[in-house]
């Protein structure tokens, strides 16, 4: 248990390779290449027994900031299909694609709105002329051929909220300004991969479509562009590796007015984490035009009847949870040996507290160890686990960022008392057992 911070231990170390983040989740269990026993399919990811905890702590925070925290949002799930003429009106089929041009030296493929000037960027060799790629995935609904209906898997979660926007507002007691939040998947056929879990086929993003009066669309996205900031930044992420950057006009998607990105510095270089943009009326008009549905809103006080504007905060959960685990890494040098540990805000840890016994093979002491797992799990996981030495537990549970471990030993029989190891800073302190509950209650709740 001799486990204090040796002081001298030198600096603590947070610059990482994505192959650290990248083998580190795979040895833990945050994530898993998909099928990798077939091989493995390019750029679809798993999320292991720690990620799923990661990334529903993540999706809750989100949640809790954009619905519970709030009363100007409703929450959603709409279907992942959904008729094709979706994504007629939402501009999907006719503009969805990325246009890629491959080298003809070195073969590599480029999107060529990353690159700049007309050669190869990585051998200098001449490219072939841009090609369109469709992103979006079709499948069939229905078995008989010739009746068959040809459908998209979504390629994003907003159109859901659109086509919805009368059944909320009808069903709902809200008027707006109002948003409707919701999670999912989406699926993009991406051609230009790699980097990990950033660029994926399948993958979840959170977003929500805030409707406004017209006129009040500016006040309402600068609003927006500073929370969802603020939010990365209240939940650990560095200031110093997040900023904003504004899209130029030929960047803009073909829906929106503006648009900001919230980017973070990963270790390829800045990089999307979330883009805010103002939408301005042009979905609701669309599926208005396309469906023969009229989506607006009469404005009883004032006899104004209009089609809002959209303000949209979009942000990928996937790329959320590999910026909390790259922002977390830590090394340092404890002892002459090196420690590695995840330094996640309280509420994102995937495992808040572990119960270590340190005498395995003392029947009293692992009996008291697990009533003590007993009586604080259930709000939280908490795990308890004799498996290893108290050093190699500890730094387990370093590695995969749990805040507190809690130490049984021979004395804790006699006076009832356990020790409690802080993550970051190592330190300990002795607690009565009893009071445990009111302690973790305490530093996780109240972050
Ligand atoms: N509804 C607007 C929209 O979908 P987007 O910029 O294409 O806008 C929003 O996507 C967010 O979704 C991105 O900022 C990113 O976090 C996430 N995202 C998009 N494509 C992704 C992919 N292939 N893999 C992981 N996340 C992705």
């Amino acid at each position: 248990m001799n486990d204090v911070k040796d002081t001298s231990g030198g600096e603590v170390i947070t610059n990482v390779a994505l192959k650290d983040i990248a083998n580190l989740s795979k040895r833990r269990g945050f994530i898993f290449q998909n099928s990798e026993i077939y091989g493995g399919i390019g750029s679809v990811w798993d999320y292991g027994p720690l990620g799923i905890e990661l990334k529903n702590n993540v999706k809750a925070e989100w949640w809790k900031s954009m619905v519970y925290d709030r009363d100007d949002v409703e929450g959603l799930d709409a279907a992942i299909i959904m008729n094709p003429e979706t994504w007629k009106a939402s501009g999907h089929v006719s503009s969805f694609a990325d246009l890629l041009a491959d080298c003809l030296e070195c073969k590599k493929r480029f999107r060529t709105d990353k690159i700049q000037g007309e050669s190869c960027p990585e051998c200098g060799g001449k490219l072939t002329e841009p090609r369109s790629f469709d992103l979006m995935f079709k499948t069939r609904v229905g078995s008989v051929e010739g009746e068959a209906l040809d459908i998209y898997l979504r390629p994003e979660t907003a159109q859901g909220i659109f086509v919805n926007f009368s059944n909320i507002l009808n069903s709902s007691r809200q008027k707006p300004p109002f948003g409707v939040a919701q999670i999912g998947k989406s699926f993009r056929n991406e051609i230009t991969t790699g980097n990990f879990t950033f660029r994926s086929r399948e993958f979840e993003q959170m977003e929500l479509e805030f409707f406004v009066k017209p006129g009040e669309d500016e006040q309402w996205y600068e609003y927006w562009v500073e929370a969802r900031f603020n939010w990365y930044i209240g939940l650990g992420i560095k200031k110093e590796n997040l900023r904003l950057r504004e899209h130029a006009p030929d960047e803009l998607a073909h829906y929106a007015k503006k648009c900001h990105d919230v980017e973070f510095l990963f270790p390829m270089g800045w990089s999307e984490l979330e883009g805010i943009a103002n939408r301005t009326d042009y979905d609701l008009k669309q599926h208005s035009s396309l469906s023969g549905q009229e989506l607006n809103y009469f404005d009883d006080a004032t006899g104004e009847r209009y089609v809002p504007y959209v303000i949209e905060p979009s942000g990928g959960v996937d790329r959320a949870v590999l910026a909390f685990l790259i922002n977390a890494y830590r090394t340092e040098t404890v002892r002459d040996r090196k420690r590695t540990y995840l330094s996640f805000d309280n509420r994102l840890a995937p495992i808040k507290a572990a119960v270590l016994p340190l005498l395995k093979n003392k029947p009293e002491i692992v009996e008291m160890a697990h009533r003590i797992r007993d009586d604080i799990r259930g709000v939280y996981r908490v795990v308890y686990d004799d498996t290893a030495s108290i050093g190699r537990l500890y730094r387990r549970q370093d590695e995969i960022g749990t805040p507190y471990c809690i130490t049984v030993d021979v004395e804790s029989l006699e006076d009832g008392k356990v020790t409690v190891r802080e993550r970051d800073s190592m330190d300990q302190v002795r607690l009565e057992a009893s009071a445990l509950k009111n302690f973790l209650k305490d530093k996780l709740e109240n972050c």
